[in-house]
C-alpha cells in the first residue's frame, strides 16, 4: 500500500520545504517517492532548484519524482460541463460571458481536484509514498470535509433533485427560457461525489498521515491546536508536528531573549498537541534549497533521519463495547465542553465543533441501539448506545 503524507499549516511556515525534504529523505532511504504541490507559485520547484513543468510528475533523482499539479486542467477536465452549464444559466439571465466565467470558478475547487490526482497516483502502485505539501490550513480543512459533506447531499437531495429535473428539463427550459441541466452534467456531479468518497477512504485510511507544520509563535501554534481537533473530528490521523524555525541558542541578549520565548512556546505546543510528537527544525543560516540542503534538514529532524519513523496513530473515531453498551468513541483533542454539540437524527450524529461539523452514517452495528448518554473528557468524546430493546432478545 502506497504510503501518503500531507504537511499543512498558516501561510508561511514551511509546507513546501518540508514536504520537499521528506521526500528527499525517503528516496534516499529506498522508496519511491512522489511529491506533488498545487501551488501555481511553483515554490516547490524552487526549494527543491528545479524547473518543473506542470501537469506531470518528473524524475529528480533515484526514486524521488516531483510533479506540479496542473489543477487548471483537471478542474476543465471534471468540472466543465457543470461550468458550461453555470455559464449558460447565467447569461441567459443576462449576466455577460466574462462575469459568468468568473462567476461560476468553484473556490477551492482547484484543491479538491489536486486530492483526486492524490487518489490516482496512489492507485498506480508506482510509488511507496506520495508527499503532498498543501494549502494553508483552513482552506485545506474545509476541503477535506467535503467528501463528506457531498455525501449526505447526495445521499438526502440529489436523486430526488435529479428525478424533478430529467422530469422538468423540457418544459421548464421552454417556459424560462434558461436552460436545464443535462445529463452530462447531472453525470458529472455524480462522478465528482464518487471520486471524492474514494479521496476520503486514501486520506483517512491507516496508510495516510497528516503533519503540522508550525513555528513557535503564539499565533501559529494557536491554529495548529484548532487544526489538530478539527482534522480528528473528520478521521483524520495526525502523526507529528513540526515547529519550524527554531532558533539555536547564542550569546547576544536580542537572540537570547527569541531563544527563551520559542522555548517556552514549544513546551506548551509539547503540552497541548500530546500524545501528538512536536519535531523541533532549526532556523538555519540559510534558506534550505536543492536536494543536498533537503537532505540534511531531514536528517537533523527526523527519528534517525527517516520522515516514515514517527510511531503510527489510531484512528480518531472507534467502537468499544462495554457489557451490553456500545460506546462510540471520537478523539477530538483540545475540544472542550461549550464548542461541542451533539445531535441525533435518524441514524446519524451530527457533532459540531465550533465551526466544523461533522455527519456521522451510524455503523450498521449501531442502527439497533439508542443514544444512553455522552460525555466529553480530555477530549475524547464518548457517546453510549444501548440496545432499543433493553438488551433482552427473544
Ligand atoms: N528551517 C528553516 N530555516 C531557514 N529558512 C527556512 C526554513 N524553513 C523554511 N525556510 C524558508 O522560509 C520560506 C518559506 O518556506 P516555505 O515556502 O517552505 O513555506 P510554505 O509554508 O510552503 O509557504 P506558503 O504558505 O507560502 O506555501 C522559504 O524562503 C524557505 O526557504
Ligand atoms: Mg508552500
Amino acid at each position: 500500500m502506497t504510503r501518503v503524507v500531507l504537511y499543512t499549516g498558516k501561510g508561511g511556515v514551511g509546507k513546501t520545504t518540508l514536504s520537499a525534504a521528506a521526500a528527499v529523505a525517503a528516496a534516499e532511504r529506498g522508496r519511491r517517492t512522489l511529491v506533488m504541490s498545487t501551488d501555481p507559485a511553483h515554490s516547490l520547484g524552487d526549494v527543491l532548484a528545479v524547473e518543473v513543468t506542470p501537469g506531470s510528475p518528473q524524475r529528480l533523482a533515484d526514486r524521488l519524482w516531483v510533479e506540479h499539479i496542473d489543477a487548471r486542467q483537471l478542474l476543465e477536465r471534471s468540472w466543465g460541463a457543470v461550468q458550461d452549464y453555470l455559464s449558460g444559466v447565467l447569461s441567459s439571465a443576462g449576466v455577460d460571458s466574462v462575469s459568468a466565467e468568473e462567476l461560476t470558478v468553484l473556490p477551492g475547487a482547484e484543491e479538491v481536484l489536486s486530492l483526486l490526482e492524490v487518489r490516482d497516483k496512489v492507485r498506480t502502485g508506482d510509488y511507496d509514498l506520495v508527499i503532498l505539501d498543501c494549502a494553508p490550513t483552513a482552506e485545506t480543512l474545509r476541503l477535506l470535509a467535503l467528501p463528506e459533506a457531498l455525501d449526505w447531499y447526495m445521499r438526502r437531495i440529489w436523486p430526488f433533485e435529479r428525478r424533478v429535473v430529467s422530469a422538468l428539463r423540457a418544459p421548464l427550459s421552454k417556459a424560462a427560457r434558461m436552460p436545464m441541466p443535462d445529463s452530462g452534467v447531472l453525470d458529472a456531479v455524480e462522478r465528482l461525489h464518487h471520486d471524492l468518497g474514494q479521496v476520503r477512504e486514501v486520506l483517512t485510511s491507516d496508510s495516510a498521515s497528516v503533519r503540522l507544520v508550525l513555528t513557535p509563535d503564539s499565533v501559529v501554534l494557536a491554529e495548529a491546536r484548532r487544526t489538530l481537533t478539527s482534522l480528528s473530528l473528520y478521521g483524520y490521523r495526525v502523526d507529528g508536528a513540526l515547529a519550524n524555525r527554531v532558533f539555536p541558542a547564542g550569546r547576544d541578549r536580542w537572540r537570547a531573549g527569541w531563544v527563551k520565548a520559542q522555548q517556552e512556546r514549544l513546551r506548551s505546543a509539547r503540552d497541548d498537541l500530546d500524545p501528538v510528537p512536536v519535531l523541533t527544525v532549526p532556523y538555519l543560516p540559510a534558506e534550505p534549497v536543492g536536494l543536498a540542503d533537503l537532505a540534511a534538514l531531514a536528517e537533523d529532524v527526523y527519528p534517525q533521519g527517516d520522515p516514515l519513523a514517527l510511531p503510527p496513530v489510531e484512528p480518531p473515531l472507534g467502537l468499544e463495547r462495554l457489557g451490553d453498551q456500545i460506546v462510540l468513541v471520537l478523539r477530538l483533542p483540545l475540544a472542550v465542553k461549550g464548542d461541542v454539540d451533539l445531535a441525533e437524527r435518524g441514524n446519524e450524529l451530527i457533532v459540531t465543533v465550533g465551526s466544523y461539523r461533522r455527519v456521522l452514517a451510524l455503523p450498521g452495528a449501531l442502527q439497533r441501539y439508542r443514544i444512553a448518554g455522552a460525555g466529553l473528557a480530555d477530549g475524547v468524546m464518548r457517546v453510549r448506545f444501548l440496545p432499543r430493546d433493553g438488551g433482552r432478545r427473544s
